[in-house]
């Protein structure tokens, strides 16, 4: 057996060891459980994990699975520029884009820092320009209004930390449309001016299906109000296709190029993050870049018992691994961050959602889990009760801040008491005793209480993390971002499996494109759905 097996082993038979653990009496006998499992970075954001069915060995045997799976070793190699996308030949170098690899290093014959810097140069004046109205519309005036047109991860990243830092917007008002479904671009439009509205075709290929119709479906309606020669003011692209880009009629001064080192899910630090740098200015884009290097530094440099990328991976494996949980759930108490578990279930099913290795052999156990969820207090109301009752053990990640951006104080108090309700509900429940005593308080007969106790005992030991910050800044969100890239990566290196490539994505886009015609005429051919017949009967009705 190798010895990462032996790893393996070692903690599946420690799971046994724990088969009695109990979140309730962990907490009653260890004092101390806070601090021995409990991370600070920068003095401004902790990670608390001590309410997790684990114990010191756990972590012991979890950073022995981290150096017997190279993590350290593959990290050195993606910061060196190797092509650690093995199946597209690329490297991997958005840390790049925060200034995380060294000055000199060159990729294909790029000078890396070189490069990101002269286009983030570009990028900064265009989004003055667009704030200040010296880069204007077609009749001089300023824009108010920016759509940016992008799917994947030329839309969720920008999205999310675009509404995420809605307590620092002061430029014009931005806009996301990525469905291929007509409403999505025609409701956008709907409440829109064309006269003061500015496109952002956003595409690392300049070819994606949905991205391409969307963009002429606004070029049309531009045009249609202003004329073809409104095109050239009113458009801008973001993009490393640079003959695709032309193609559109979109002219290279207004093209904002990124390179194909640069993962769609991992593009927000790039030209994608443009809206996000029209939004709130480029000083606020530099903190935000700035928050996601000092977390590389933090990866880079702390110890394993302090690392939060780290150990948020190790906790993530734990249970997927060891503890066969399918699920994860990531719970904000922040409705600013009401698209961040979106943005994450890109980041981390993309890149391991995966059933083979680097070297295409099997991986012969379970890879990325589904990762779900919604801001919080919603979701109390929603599915929390499965999270408490339910059959399954769901892991969950809370994240809060200590104090509002800029909302009500006394409503940002409840919405933490919330947050930390749940945290110690979910971990020491509610015995059939408390029930009872609760019940016969409340005066209930004798067979009342007989009959709600089994309903009302919740079983608690159910393991949650909570990312506890100060406040939800720029930085702050540039520091969460790159965490979780840095758990997605570790636990892609311990799978064994290639993070930056989606093969999965293209068996559906191959499909649609081939039945598209047949759609379009409700014409069944052969090999296409049955289905397609009850299509030309509807439309006939
Ligand atoms: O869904 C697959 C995917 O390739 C993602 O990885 C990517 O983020 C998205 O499509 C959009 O791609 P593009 O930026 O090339 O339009």
């Amino acid at each position: 057996m190798s010895s990462l097996e032996v790893v393996w082993s070692d903690l599946v038979r420690h799971r046994q060891e724990l088969s009695d653990f109990n979140l309730r009496s962990a907490f009653a006998e260890e004092a101390d459980r806070f601090e021995r499992f409990s991370a600070e970075m920068d003095g401004c954001l902790t990670l608390d994990y001590s309410r997790n069915r684990i114990q010191d060995k756990t972590l012991m045997l979890l950073e022995n699975l981290m150096l017997q799976s190279g993590v350290a070793e593959r990290y050195a190699e993606m910061k060196s520029g190797v092509a650690i996308n093995n199946t597209e030949g690329r490297s991997v170098l958005h840390i790049a884009l925060r200034g995380s690899v060294d000055d000199d290093l060159v990729v294909d014959g790029q000078a890396i820092a070189a490069d990101v810097n002269a286009v983030k140069e570009r990028l900064y004046a265009f989004a003055k320009g667009v704030r200040d109205g010296s880069i204007a519309a077609k009749d001089g005036k300023p824009f108010t209004d920016v759509v940016n047109i992008g799917i994947g991860g030329s839309d969720l990243g920008p999205h999310m930390v675009t509404a995420g830092l809605a307590a620092y917007h002061d430029g014009p008002r931005v806009h996301f449309v990525s469905n291929v479904d007509g409403a999505h671009m025609g409701d956008t439009l709907k409440v829109l001016d064309p006269a003061r509205t500015l496109f952002l075709v956003a595409s690392k290929t300049f070819t994606t299906q949905e991205t391409m119709t969307n963009a002429r479906a606004a070029k049309e309606w531009l045009v249609a109000a202003l004329g073809d020669d409104a095109v050239g003011d009113h458009f801008a692209a973001l993009s490393t296709n640079k003959e695709g880009v032309e193609g559109f009629g979109i002219s290279t001064e207004r093209m904002f190029e990124f390179w194909d080192w640069v993962g769609g899910r991992y593009s927000v630090w790039s030209a994608i993050g443009l809206p996000v740098m029209i939004a709130i200015g480029p000083e606020g884009f530099e903190e935000f870049l700035a928050g996601a290097r000092s977390m590389d530094e933090h990866f880079e440099t702390a110890p394993f018992r302090e690392n939060l990328p780290m150990l948020l991976a190790a906790l993530g494996l734990w249970y997927r691994n060891i503890w066969a949980c399918p699920s994860v759930a990531v719970l904000p108490y922040d409705q600013r961050l009401e698209f961040f578990s979106a943005f994450l279930q890109q980041l981390d099913m993309e890149s391991n959602g995966k059933r083979v290795r680097r070297d295409g052999s099997d991986i012969l156990r379970a890879s990325g889990p589904v990762i779900w969820g919604q801001s919080g207090t919603n979701g109390q109301h929603a599915f929390y009760q499965e999270l408490h009752q339910g059959h399954d053990i769901i892991p969950c990640e809370f994240l809060v801040a200590a104090k509002p951006t800029d909302a009500d104080q006394h409503q940002h108090e409840l919405l933490l008491s919330n947050c930390f309700a749940q945290v110690e509900a979910l971990a020491f429940g509610r015995t059939a005793d408390e029930a009872k005593a609760q019940l016969e308080a409340s005066g209930k007969s004798a067979e009342e209480v007989a009959a709600l106790v089994p309903h009302k005992v919740f079983p608690g030991n159910r393991p949650t993390s909570l990312l506890f910050y100060d406040k939800l800044t720029p930085k702050m969100l540039g520091r969460l971002i790159a965490l979780y890239e840095h758990k997605v990566f570790v636990q892609g290196v311990v799978w064994g499996v290639n993070s930056y490539d989606q093969w999965g994505v293209e068996l559906g886009k191959e499909l649609a494109n081939k039945l598209a015609p047949a759609v379009k005429s409700a014409e069944r051919g052969e090999g296409d759905p049955a289905i397609l017949d009850r299509l030309k009967a509807y439309r006939a009705k």
